[in-house]
């Protein structure tokens, strides 16, 4: 996935372009572009580079290049390696064209093959090189736009958003939507298009999302949308309250730091919303109460921590609600069997409500009768569009790349919706329900107080320490095994340290080999007495093998303390709530070990915040 934006209108567009690729970094940061046409002569001016927006940004300074209409791009690189001569945009044979796209070109081979049978060269690897030429042939042979782009997305397969000037055609833009998210901001004599309206948050509030299959020719002050038959589209312009405050660090180092820490604020600001949405939380899920009541099924699906979110929701369901539920990895869904069930409910579970593999699951589910509900902190997503029905975790923007506040806002808002349904079913009483809400807002207070009695032993000492080794094994057992998949993530992903999670139970049964005196072993208790006790007998196999034993444990836990090197005490919660509580500390000690091995933790190397390919 990569970020696409473009201006046609009254003002010179290099800022804007620039400002609005930096708010959509998060989408990619492998290499950035822009292309503009100079006002005065029309030609077509661009400058590209390899690796974050800076560099563009310098390149720019040096030789600057603007114009009325101009697009830009950051890149998160599928096809051909991060390099300038793979950023966008894209050109056709005579460099009239320039593209930049967001998605895959599915059947970029067969394209390319036969584009260079007829005489056209590429000079880069992407598949988006090969729209700019297809569209050079189809525009020679249909002479008129609407005609050749209704051949051309015929002939592309994939999922794809991109962005067209042409030198020949200064006013007028083209812009193309096929399953990559992609909107147009309609402003006083200017138009703004981004692969998300926060690009543009701030210069209008008039938003346009491309209808799925659509294509627009766009002018400063004219805008035609049409399907894939070339039949005009009207699709309503929202007036969405788009806001772009400017995101500070504050006094902290990194953007993950200051996450970590707003994390008990935005569970009580999720919870309070939460709460205050009384009976109207029937009419955002879309599904009746009734409904509800009768639930014999519930399906979670999500990618990565989202996905370890709903696996320990998974708890949540089966043991509040008494309802049995399945846990779908998104990206394989799609290619398994699918069985429609009766009186059952599928949740896509999504920080950013424009995951590919998640909202490509959740639009085959929509296909069915099941409904569906997505949760996730983007009101303007795609999910919220396109899910049944949607509840909002009240995180704030999540800007480091490694998701934290997303996390345990999720997992207050999935024990929260547990239940609800269980009040709705008859399972618990109000009382009970008010008693589950403080019983979050406790948790919430332990994630921040256990964080802030370790801080100053794992910056000094644990960090650095722990930043030595070059693998680790993270063991949980129950509601705990997902939380420690999503410790180990976190130490993979930020810090680059190769982190293999098993459950405690199957330690025994081949990973054991692995235990030595190099790769330190992170145990994550749980407060049910009879699976601690399981744990316990797991860690001392690891001990007596001379394993390196750290445990994130709860008061009480002696024994298992005992056999540790070093130990992670946290006061009691809910037991359900016990990763809840554990967050704090395991999301520092992986931050602190990734900034002691100086990792650029906001942004780490080959990743993106927003995923929209599959
Ligand atoms: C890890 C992380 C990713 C995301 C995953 C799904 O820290 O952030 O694993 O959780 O890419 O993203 P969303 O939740 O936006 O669907």
């Amino acid at each position: 996935m990569c970020s696409v934006v473009g201006y046609v209108g009254k003002n010179r567009s290099r800022s804007f372009v620039m400002e609005g690729l930096g708010r959509l970094e998060y989408r990619g940061y492998d290499s950035a572009g822009f292309a503009c046409l100079n006002p005065d002569d029309h030609r077509l001016l661009y400058a590209k580079s390899e690796g974050r927006l800076d560099n563009l940004a310098k390149e720019l300074d040096a030789s600057p290049i603007d114009g009325f209409i101009s697009v830009g791009h950051t890149r998160w690189s599928t096809h051909g390696i991060s390099s300038a001569q793979n950023a966008h945009p894209h050109f056709d044979s005579q460099k009239k064209v320039a593209v930049v796209h967001n998605g895959i070109i599915e059947n970029h081979r067969e394209l390319r093959a036969q584009l260079e049978e007829a005489g056209h060269v590429f000079y880069s690897e992407t598949d988006t090189e090969i729209i700019a030429h297809l569209f050079e042939v189809l525009l020679l042979s249909h002479k008129t736009f609407k005609p050749a782009l209704i051949d051309l997305v015929n002939k592309l397969e994939g999922a794809y958003a991109f962005i067209c000037i042409m030198q020949d055609n200064p006013d007028q833009m083209i812009i193309v939507r096929k399953r990559s998210p992609l909107c147009i901001g309609i402003g006083d004599d200017e138009m703004f298009v981004a692969s998300d309206a926060l690009a543009f948050a701030g210069k209008t509030n008039k938003v346009l999302y491309m209808p799925d299959e659509s294509f627009a020719l766009i002018k400063k002050d004219m805008l035609e949308l049409y399907d894939f038959k070339g039949q005009p589209l009207h699709p309503p312009v929202q007036i969405l309250d788009l806001d772009w405050d400017v995101h500070e660090k504050m006094e902290h180092d990194h953007y993950m730091l200051k996450e970590i820490y707003e994390q008990k604020g935005v569970i009580h600001a999720t919870i309070d919303f939460l709460r205050n949405l009384g009976n109207r939380v029937w009419d955002h899920i879309g599904v009746s109460q009734d409904y509800v009541a009768k639930l014999d099924k519930i399906n979670l699906i999500g990618c990565g921590t989202s996905w370890h979110a709903a696996r320990i929701a998974q708890f949540y369901f089966e043991q509040i609600c008494m309802i049995p539920t399945s846990v779908h990895l998104a990206s394989e869904f799609r290619y398994k069997p699918f069985f429609t069930e009766n009186n059952a409910l599928y949740v896509a579970i999504s920080q950013s409500g424009e995951t590919a593999d998640t909202l490509e699951a959740l639009r085959l589910i929509n296909s069915t009768e099941i409904p569906t509900i997505a949760l996730t902190n983007v009101a303007s997503s795609t999910m919220v569009r396109e899910a049944g029905g949607f509840l909002l975790t009240q995180a704030g923007r999540e800007i480091a790349v490694a998701s934290t506040k997303a996390f345990s806002t999720q997992i207050a808002t999935l024990y929260w919706f547990a239940h609800r349904i269980a009040l709705a079913k008859g399972l618990i009483s109000q009382q009970q329900m008010e008693q589950a809400e403080s019983d979050i807002l406790v948790a919430a207070e332990v994630l921040e107080n256990s964080l802030e009695n370790y801080k100053v032993a794992i910056a000094h000492t644990y960090a650095k320490k722990y930043a030595q080794y070059e693998k680790a094994i993270f063991l949980g057992r129950h509601i705990s095994y997902p939380f420690a998949m999503e410790a180990a993530l976190k130490l993979k992903e930020i810090a680059y340290i190769f982190a293999q999670c098993y459950p405690a139970g199957e330690l025994k049964h081949g990973p054991l080999a692995l235990v030595d005196d190099k790769t330190p072993i992170f145990v994550f208790s749980t407060q049910d007495p009879l699976v601690y006790q399981k744990l316990l007998s797991n860690t001392q196999e690891a001990k007596a093998r001379n394993g390196h034993i750290v445990v994130f444990a709860f008061d009480g836990q002696e024994e298992l303390c005992a056999l540790a090197d070093v130990a992670f005490i946290m006061p009691h919660v809910k037991p359900l709530l016990s990763p809840l509580a554990m967050t704090g500390v395991m999301q520092y000690l992986v931050y602190s070990i990734a900034k002691e091995l100086g990792r650029p933790i906001d942004k780490p190397r080959n990743l993106a915040k927003s995923v929209t390919v599959e």
